[in-house]
């Protein structure tokens, strides 16, 4: 973590939980952030949730005093229309998301997302007001054959929209097979990735503006081994899938982050 860019810690829930598990572990949470705050002040992180969508509306709520922010897990490229079963960007900025995941390797698989569908899903979020987390991953097959770096770079290009900046832009780097495998790249294979991200989103949205993007990492993240992918140089925090379901473990990857 590079001086000047303030780690974001964000819990990706999927397709998990009922109003009742989400509001339990969304108060968990706040408790533990009250209890860290009444003893250290104001922590120096963001936190996110982002819920399946049925339960934004009572993850916002149940969190409406805290600094606790929720986001959407996609969204369409549309902000209204004819798209049954979709929500958009502008949808979730009215229930006061700040951030939406858009190109999850889940969405890319499931439903055959191209960077460039991934692109306008970013440019909707942008449009909205929202911060797009563009993720981007190589799988198994194409680590192994040394695609590591071509691939991360080609979904970088395609997928970040223009107009993206600092604000408006994260970029998690998700290598598909560390997701929900309990296996993670060695700490100096995430760092080179990271920054060879920053170098292209250099390319694409000039060098100030890229210094101080932040860049998480996710798959597999867990309380063991947080510290020491969060202190990587250009590791900005990190997206959380299933470690975040139980929120003593997702606080205890928040709390690694400034170890
Ligand atoms: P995981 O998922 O932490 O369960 O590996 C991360 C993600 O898919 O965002």
């Amino acid at each position: 973590m590079a001086q000047g860019r303030r780690p974001l810690i964000a819990g990706n829930w999927k397709m998990n939980g009922l109003w009742d598990d989400g509001v339990e572990r969304a108060e968990t949470l706040m408790r533990l952030m009250q209890d860290a705050e009444a003893a250290q002040g104001p922590l120096p992180f963001d936190l996110l949730l982002c819920p399946p969508a049925t339960l934004i509306g009572v993850v916002h709520f149940t969190l409406a005093n805290t600094s606790i922010t929720v986001g959407g897990q996609d969204c369409h490229t549309k902000a209204s229309g004819a798209h049954t079963g979709d929500v958009s960007a502008s949808m979730l900025k009215d229930l006061d998301c700040t951030h939406v995941i858009v190109g999850h390797s889940e969405r890319r698989a499931d439903h055959a997302e191209s960077d460039a569908v991934v692109e306008a899903k970013a440019q909707a979020a942008v449009a909205a007001g929202l911060c797009a987390i563009v993720c981007v991953g190589e799988t198994e097959a194409q680590r192994d054959a040394g695609r590591t770096a071509e691939i991360v770079a080609r979904q970088v290009k395609g997928s970040i929209p223009t107009g993206a900046n600092s604000q408006n832009l994260v970029v998690a780097y998700e290598p598909v097979w560390a997701i929900g495998t309990g296996k993670t790249p060695t700490a100096p294979e995430v760092q080179e990735v990271h920054a060879l991200i920053r170098a292209r989103l250099a390319d694409l949205i000039g060098a100030a503006e890229a210094a101080k993007t932040r860049i998480l990492y996710g798959g597999s993240v867990k309380p063991s081994n947080a510290k020491e992918l969060l202190a990587l140089p250009d590791v900005d925090g990190a997206l959380v899938g299933g470690a975040s379901l139980v929120a003593g473990d997702f606080w205890a990857i928040a709390a690694a982050s400034t170890a």
